[in-house]
């Protein structure tokens, strides 16, 4: 018999990660030939032609460390944001970030709050430092800011934040924030998720970048995964006061951010005119479904992310099976408590209509018919 290992503790409480259905399985389990992917929320455009010449020219030299550093991307996000270079961490992707804000203020028997549902990495990161997870659902798929306050206690630590929230897709506003901020206490850090700013639409997004000076308990953490099309090379920043993003990257292992994934972000934030693009696309995308959803009389939350959460009435494990078969990747609510909708990621326009030929036949079938009535 094996003597017990000392597996720590705060990995007792994490289920092990499912990863989504990748695309190459599907077609291959299905024998389909046509599979759309509207899953995982990814940029359906690619990315610019621009990052790829960049991209191509740094895998010229694989044989020398990355700059470990990441000075180049720091000079031009620095640029562009009017926030100094020592100001930034640049992780692999935004999960590196959002691990790094919890191993640098999170320990045993603290307290971090989220709200619920939303990016579920978060609750993740605090259970490894063995921090407790508080969850503050939402009021009418909006983060309930008052409801968040009302948690705090003497051992909380951090507060997620998640703006647009993911799976919702809803915001809340520079004046909700700005209350918000003004009335936590210093000592708590706010760590502002903002993954799919790029695609707001709505009025009143607040630009958190400029008031990370007024209030140092602050973190932004964005990803180039999203509108730069960039997530297969892991790389996202987080901005902060000087003195935390030095905390933060005494987490980091030197080389975390490959060079190919520097090269392609500095090259992606050069180019706002395929980030334009991309807004356009997801901006008709998403007038598109929410006119075919009204047409099917299905109800759906206004999104100002990548995606959008609507609500089928069906149970959401069967619909996503059946749309399987259709060659449609979706992500089934259940994984939020959210049972009877789908998350669907807002694609080209071609894969837009697919989706909604594929949900229209679906819902017509006698097997989903019914299937969460009574
Ligand atoms: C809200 C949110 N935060 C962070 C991430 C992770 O992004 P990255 O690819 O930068 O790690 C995602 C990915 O989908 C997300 O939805």
């Amino acid at each position: 018999m094996c003597a017990a290992l000392p597996y720590k503790k705060g990995l007792h409480g994490i289920d092990p990660y499912i990863p989504g259905k990748r695309l190459e399985e599907v077609v291959q389990e299905l024998g389909l030939r046509k599979v759309i992917k509207l899953a995982s929320n990814e940029n359906p455009l690619g990315c610019s032609p621009r990052v790829k010449e960049a991209a191509a020219a740094a895998l010229q030299s694989p044989s020398r460390y990355p700059d470990g550093g990441s000075s180049e991307l720091k000079a031009e996000l620095s640029r562009q944001t009017g926030l100094r270079p020592q100001q930034f961490v640049i992780g692999a992707g935004s999960f590196e970030l959002i691990a790094f804000v919890a191993e640098t203020f999170i320990g045993p028997g603290d307290e971090a709050i989220m709200p619920e549902p939303s990016f579920s990495w978060y609750g993740t990161v605090t259970k490894l430092q063995e921090g407790r997870i508080i969850q503050v659902p939402l009021t009418e798929h909006r983060v309930d800011l008052d409801a968040v306050k009302r948690e705090i206690t003497d051992h909380t630590r951090v507060i997620w934040l998640c703006n647009p929230n993911n799976p919702t897709g809803t915001i809340f506003t520079h004046g909700e924030l700005s209350r918000f901020l003004k009335d936590i206490p210093p000592s708590i850090v706010v760590a502002m998720d903002e993954a799919y700013c790029d695609f707001v639409t709505g009025e009143g997004y607040p630009d958190t970048l400029d008031w990370i000076g007024q209030y140092p308990n602050l973190i932004v953490l964005r990803t180039f995964s999203k509108i730069y099309g960039l997530a297969s090379l892991r790389i996202g920043y987080a901005a902060a006061s000087e003195e935390t993003a030095d905390y933060m990257n005494r987490c980091r292992q030197i080389f975390n951010v490959n060079a190919v994934a520097q090269a392609s972000a500095l090259a992606g934030l050069k180019d706002a005119g395929f980030r334009e693009t991309v807004y356009e696309n997801n901006r008709q995308g998403k007038e598109y479904l929410y006119q075919a959803f009204e047409e099917q009389g299905l109800r759906y939350i206004p999104t100002e992310a990548s995606f959008i959460m609507v609500r089928t009435g069906q149970d959401s494990e069967t619909l996503y099976q059946q749309l399987l078969k259709e060659g449609v990747i979706i992500r089934p609510g259940a994984a939020y408590g959210m049972k009877e909708w789908l998350r669907v990621s807002i694609g080209t326009m071609e894969e837009n209509r697919l989706f909604i030929e594929a949900l229209r036949k679906v819902l017509k079938a006698p097997e989903a018919a019914g299937s969460l009535k009574g």
